[in-house]
């Protein structure tokens, strides 16, 4: 499947729309994060699966696991093809995060969606892990997070580029990695705006990346399709 995930950093649902209809099927999917979802709401995410848009809904849940259970319940209530929640909350809340995403989607008949965990943001360095008491380098608490997760019964985390092939190496073939973080390469119509630990598209894959989250280097090009196609075209190149 194309592996290229679409941020969708906009307050619009107009915006949204528009962007969904030029990029059609040169994305392999949709991320629906705060910044829509908190300006329009539910409605968008039902929208776009109605549209048939594979939905990424990057809520980020991290509350009690009765909590995060409900949240993702009512995610899987929405159609979303995968979700997420912070690995930092426990495994007694990814077990539930994990159980809620399995017996909605069973009690509709549908497919579950994925259920993926946030490791360590991006924007933590080994600073702001040691002042909320983490002893460990972000390497090795991404690691650990991940087998957490892993264990757990979830689907797969997202991590930053530097982290994916650590987290390939130690939770195997079958562990979906989310990428974000795309510079470079074909993705050169952005600069490296606020991210720091980057990669190339086709670098990104051959670390051992499932799915790249792409915003801005597609976003915000003169021709968002062309934009997709040209990182897709890279990745497919690398990859014979
Ligand atoms: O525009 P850009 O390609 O930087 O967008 C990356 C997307 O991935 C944004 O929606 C951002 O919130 C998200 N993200 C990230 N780093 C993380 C987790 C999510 O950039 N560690």
């Amino acid at each position: 499947m194309n592996p290229i995930l679409v941020a969708l950093d906009v307050s619009m649902a107009s915006d949204a729309r528009r962007l969904a209809d030029t990029l059609g099927d040169s994305v392999g999917g949709l991320k629906i994060g705060f910044q829509l979802f908190t300006a329009v709401g539910p409605s968008i995410v039902r929208e776009m699966v109605e549209s048939g848009h594979r939905v990424f809904l990057d809520l980020k849940f991290h509350d009690i696991p009765n909590t995060v259970a409900g949240a993702v319940a009512a995610a899987t209530d929405l159609g979303v093809w995968m979700v997420n929640v912070h690995a930092a909350g426990g495994p007694a809340m990814l077990a539930a995060a994990r159980d809620a995403a399995a017996e909605r989607a069973a009690a509709l008949g549908r497919p579950k969606p994925l259920v993926i965990a946030v490791t360590v943001l991006t924007s933590m360095d080994a600073t702001a892990l040691a002042a909320v008491g983490v002893s460990r380098s972000p390497l090795d608490q991404v690691v650990h997070l991940a087998t957490m997760a892993k264990e757990c019964g979830l689907d797969g985390v997202v991590a930053s580029p530097q982290e994916t092939a650590a987290i390939r190496g130690a939770c195997g073939k079958d562990f979906v990695i989310v990428t974000p973080g795309i510079r470079g390469g074909a993705a050169t119509a952005a600069k490296a705006d606020d991210q720091s630990r980057i990669a190339t598209p086709a670098g990104a894959m051959a670390a051992g990346s499932s799915y790249l989250v792409v915003g801005r280097p597609i976003t915000a090009a003169q021709d968002p399709r062309a934009a997709a196609q040209a990182i897709l075209a890279e990745i497919r190149t690398s990859d014979v």
